[in-house]
């Protein structure tokens, strides 16, 4: 059987219950098959320290095989490039997209150093898997070098449509890189209608079947794999201590109150503040809510090197302290308001302590915290999932209470509808919410792209 080789920006030890989607998707994904797994350590390096060095290590039946940054290569491809042109424009925000600066150099440079860096550890027929934004060129320099094992890639981020990928001074150069890859994988359908318009209008790619495309010598299959989570790791952590505690905290705390929960990065593509907007014309428009209804809100800071991560994180506080100014009272805070990472254990319990998941983004590849609230509920007495259409989540948690989270007034009548909804309606809609992400969990997404990959003819 062929070695299963994952390549991503970000690399965890797959024995450690850590950190979030793409690293807790991947390191199951490896936990089962071995293999190795290549990235970037997480170390940024003065200048002459010795960037670029490899550092291995066994975890399990996995390699992790780590290069240092510079400051420099740091700034230029994951800050400047990765997160300053990239991550805004495949969420639609052009306007926060940071063109002028040089910094595709340094994402230029980056990818062809992993790409020195990991040639050499390759074997024939392994099965090599991409991952994100990071490493779109990944492939391209990997063939220049001769390699010509199969290479698929997979997108964690939304697909914008054509005419806004176009926008990108360098995308011709981008999506010549794609067809370095057999096989494609974006989050949704939406995506999957966007990548191929785009490959037709702008690659004038060839059709040569369903969801293949020719085009600059090469052909490249492309699918929709929307991930999901491992139910039974995150519901065993769930019924864990610190989740217990959490939850009887919470309510014991909150005895005579409704919970709403949010749990985001502080990214600007996740809709906080038209969140709070949305809870503050609660209040205003369905008074019952005050000295009851009462939102905690953690956002893990993020990205925070980054210019507009710094004005969300001003305008939110301006936000959610206003709230409390306004309606709060000696006995009573509406909003809780937490910047920083929760313990992974932890965060069932505040799930399943909440009446109301808010999970609202104005734009999200896919969102695995809405799955996550989903799968930590008492099927007998569960919360309600307020879920953004934007977020990919959306196309299969239709049970989900759906909102535009640009409409506030909406919104705002969606959280008092949840809030209200009698017990029949939340258990049922529970009911197939739980069914949809238990058949199309993490273990189904792995062996789909997986699949696919292998049913390309390289
Ligand atoms: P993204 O990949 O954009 O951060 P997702 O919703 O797909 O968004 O995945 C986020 C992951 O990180 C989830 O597993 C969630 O539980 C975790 N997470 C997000 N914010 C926090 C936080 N403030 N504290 C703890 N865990 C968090
Ligand atoms: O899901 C998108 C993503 O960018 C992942 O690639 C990444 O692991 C996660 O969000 C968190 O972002 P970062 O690695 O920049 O902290």
């Amino acid at each position: 059987m062929s070695r299963l080789v994952v390549v991503s920006n970000r690399v965890a030890d797959p024995r450690k219950t850590a950190a979030g989607g793409l690293a807790v998707a991947l390191g199951e994904a490896l936990a089962e098959t071995g293999g190795l797994w290549f990235g970037s350590s997480g170390t940024v390096l003065d200048r002459g320290q010795g960037e670029g060095k490899l550092h291995t290590q066994r975890a399990g039946n996995v390699t992790l095989a780590t290069v240092d940054l510079s400051q420099e290569d740091h700034d230029g491809y994951y800050r400047g490039y990765a997160n300053g042109v990239l991550w805004p424009v495949f969420h639609y925000r052009l306007d926060l997209a940071d063109f002028d600066a040089g910094h595709i150099e340094g994402y230029r440079r980056v990818n062809r150093m992993f790409a020195h860096r990991l040639r050499p550890l390759l074997q024939p027929d392994d099965v090599i898997w991409v991952h994100d934004y990071h490493l779109i060129p990944l492939a391209a320099e990997l063939r220049a070098m001769g390699c010509q094992q199969r290479i698929g890639f997979f997108l964690h981020i939304p697909v914008p449509p054509p005419l806004i990928l176009a926008a990108i001074p360098a995308h011709e150069w981008l999506m010549r890189a794609l067809f370095a890859y057999d096989l494609v994988g974006v989050q949704s359908q939406a995506d999957l209608t966007h990548l191929s318009r785009y490959l037709l209008s702008e690659a004038n790619a060839e059709a040569v079947g369903e969801n293949s495309f020719g085009a600059f010598n090469r052909q490249l299959r492309a699918g929709a794999f929307p991930i999901g989570i491992d139910v039974d790791e995150f519901t065993a952590l769930a019924d864990g201590e610190e989740s217990r505690t959490m939850l009887a905290t919470l309510r014991e705390q909150y005895a005579k109150r409704q919970l709403l929960a949010g749990v985001d990065r502080l990214d600007y593509s996740k809709g906080l503040p038209q969140r709070v907007r949305a809870f503050r014309t609660l209040l205003e428009r369905y008074p019952e809510n005050r000295h009851s209804a009462t939102l905690i809100q953690v956002a893990a800071p993020s990205r925070e090197d980054v210019h507009a991560y710094g004005d969300i994180r001003r305008e939110l506080e301006g936000l959610c302290g206003a709230i409390n100014g306004d309606f709060g009272d000696i006995d009573w805070m509406p909003i809780r308001y937490i910047h920083r990472t929760v313990a992974r254990k932890r965060v069932p319990g505040l799930y399943r302590a909440a009446r109301v998941g808010l999970v609202t983004p104005l734009r999200d590849g896919m969102n695995l915290v809405a799955k996550e609230f989903v799968a930590v509920q008492n099927p007998d007495d569960p919360g309600v999932l307020v879920l953004s259409r934007f977020a990919g989540a959306a196309e299969q948690l239709r049970d989900a209470l759906l909102v535009n989270p640009y409409d506030t007034q909406a919104t705002a009548d969606a959280i008092q509808r949840a809030l209200h909804m009698p017990l029949q309606e939340r258990q049922m809609r529970h009911a197939r919410l739980l069914e949809e992400i238990r058949r199309h969990d993490v273990h189904w997404w792995r062996r789909g792209f997986l699949a696919a990959l292998m049913e390309t003819g390289a």
